[in-house]
């Protein structure tokens, strides 16, 4: 059994709203997500993904249960875990450079030039080398997605949280994202350890994932789990994909 990096261990969580309603979104979680390995979540829209993420990067403290890092429970956001969001938040008014930099702002320790040097190399790493002093307003929305990479990978974090990170980019751009991130995982040098992808779309979860995770409709409950013993890059009109996405689709429903 190998250790858990990130773990969630009991973990529920309710919205409450101004007319005083009780939304359960989250209801009893418990999940491990391992050294090394890609840790795909599968839901419905409006099942609770983004709010697990959230809880998970220690951005929204869960209504009860907690989270661990390193087996050390998680009160805040911390550099070691980077989340990127579903819609890919740059400032407009700074460079893509800028936007890579200011991730490194609590990097005391390194000067201006070593800031430049290895926000440029993450750059050139995503395929923006030559885009560092274009404002994100000039960029296509895969090329702002890939800012957004640069700038969660730069601060060399242990964990990468995705929150359907390909949803808002047009089809082909994502099948290239989606080569990518495969090809920064064989990076045998780069960080992070543990990637965990949340999505509802179950092609994307089996063509990158070892293992799957099925959540219900809201609230959110653990149906059921699935490993993916596949080859990469994986083939999306092979017989074995499609027994996983199979698979899935019969725990979702
Ligand atoms: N800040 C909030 N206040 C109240 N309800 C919320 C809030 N954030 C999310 N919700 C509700 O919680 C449910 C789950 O949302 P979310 O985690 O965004 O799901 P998903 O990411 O799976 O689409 C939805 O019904 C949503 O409307
Ligand atoms: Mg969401």
């Amino acid at each position: 059994m190998s250790e858990a990096i990130l773990s969630v261990v009991n973990v529920s969580h309710n919205f409450y709203t101004k007319k005083g309603m009780t939304i359960e979104v989250l209801k009893n979680m418990n999940i491990s997500l391992y050294y090394g390995e890609f840790l795909g979540i599968v839901g419905q829209s409006g099942s609770g993904k983004t709010t697990l993420l959230k809880i998970m990067a220690g951005l929204i403290k869960p209504t009860s249960g907690s989270v661990f890092y390193k087996s050390k429970p998680i009160n805040g956001p911390t550099p070691a875990i980077s989340l990127v969001f579903q819609e890919p938040a740059l400032f407009p008014w700074l460079t893509v450079l800028e936007n890579v930099v200011l991730a490194l702002k609590r990097f005391k320790e390194l000067s201006r030039e070593e800031v430049v040097e290895r926000a440029r190399s993450y750059l050139d790493m995503v395929g923006l080398s030559g885009f560092e002093s274009v404002y994100p307003g000039e960029l296509s929305g895969g090329m702002k997605q890939r800012v957004v990479l640069a700038r969660a990978l730069v601060t060399n974090p242990d964990v990468l949280l995705m929150d359907e990170p390909f949803s808002n980019v047009d089809p082909l751009t994502a099948v290239s994202l989606r080569r990518e991130i495969d090809m920064l995982r064989a990076h045998e040098t780069l960080p992070p350890s543990s990637v965990l992808l949340v999505s509802h779309n179950v092609e994307e979860i089996v063509e990158l994932s070892d293992r799957v995770i099925v959540l219900s409709g809201r609230p959110a409950e653990i149906k059921g789990e699935v490993k993916i013993s596949m080859e990469k890059p994986r083939d999306r009109r092979s017989p074995l994909f499609y027994e996983y996405v199979d698979a899935i689709f019969t725990l979702m429903s």
